[in-house]
């Protein structure tokens, strides 16, 4: 079972729109058996596959807060065949507060994670900020997908995520994670992004996606419409891109 995370802790770098896309492209062109986890109170990763996440219950909150609760009550079959969801909503962003005085508090989704069967991949969205809920992502993955809106700051929210990492060596002994790949999204062809793209390459070098991902229309419509890009617009640009990236992230 292949576990990995799209983490970056600036909004709006594309974490929860490679992470649904990839995930629903294994399971429907690779027959991968696949779980995506929506680690983020905005609950955008539900939201994109159609579910109305606000009244929805049990969620993934009730599962890493409740002992009792088992992965099995709250994960929900998904419009995509074989993409199975763990949702999220507002309710996880009182997580770090309910658990704060629990000695396994960042590793409470990883426990619950681990005991589950029958998936060839678990996939995670996270939120747009680090803290507990990213810790505890961090210690339930072993590869980590950055997507890097290349913009002016990319770099600093990089540096900060090769530190997270290099924490969780050394604090947990968490030594199986590692960045997989960086992923360069919102790309347009101006020199400022040539220039960041350029630093990205010697920052992480052989780890930057070969696909670039270029601003497509047809991606942020799919979203508006719940519906992944394959079964929005197969036709688009945008759906090459994407394609051409999770067969990439599939082969890693
Ligand atoms: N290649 C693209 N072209 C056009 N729009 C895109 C593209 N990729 C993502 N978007 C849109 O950009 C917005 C931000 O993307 P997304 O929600 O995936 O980012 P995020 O990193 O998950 O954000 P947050 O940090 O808030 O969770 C969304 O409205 C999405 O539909
Ligand atoms: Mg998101």
């Amino acid at each position: 079972m292949r576990r990995i995370a799209f983490i970056n802790e600036k909004g709006g770098s594309c974490k929860t729109t490679l992470a649904v896309n990839t995930a629903a492209y294994f399971a429907s062109n690779n027959k991968a058996k696949v779980l995506l986890v929506d680690m983020d109170p905005q609950g955008q990763a539900g939201k994109a596959l159609g579910f109305y996440v606000r009244d929805l219950s049990p969620t993934v909150y009730d599962l890493i807060t409740d002992p009792d609760v088992k992965a099995r009550d709250c994960i929900r079959e998904s419009q995509v065949e074989n993409l199975d969801v763990l949702v999220s909503n507002k309710q996880l962003s009182s997580f770090p507060l309910e658990v704060a005085a629990d000695g396994d508090r960042e590793r409470k989704l990883s426990k619950k994670i681990s005991r589950l069967k029958g998936y060839d991949f678990v996939i995670y969205d996270s939120p747009p900020s680090a803290g507990l809920i990213t810790t505890n992502i961090m210690l339930a993955a072993e590869e980590i997908v950055v997507p890097v809106n290349l913009t002016y700051f990319a770099l600093d929210g990089c540096a900060e995520i090769v530190e997270s990492v290099d924490h969780m060596h050394q604090e947990f002994g968490k030594r199986d994670l590692r960045i997989s790949l960086v992923v360069p999204t919102l790309y347009r062809p101006t020199r400022l992004a040539d220039e960041i793209l350029a630093k990205l390459k010697r920052y992480f070098p052989g780890r930057v996606a070969r696909t670039v991902i270029g601003y497509n229309v047809k991606i942020d419509e799919a979203q508006s419409h719940g519906k992944t890009i394959w079964d929005y617009a197969s036709w688009s640009r945008g759906a090459h891109m994407l394609e051409s990236l999770a067969k990439e992230i599939y082969k890693l």
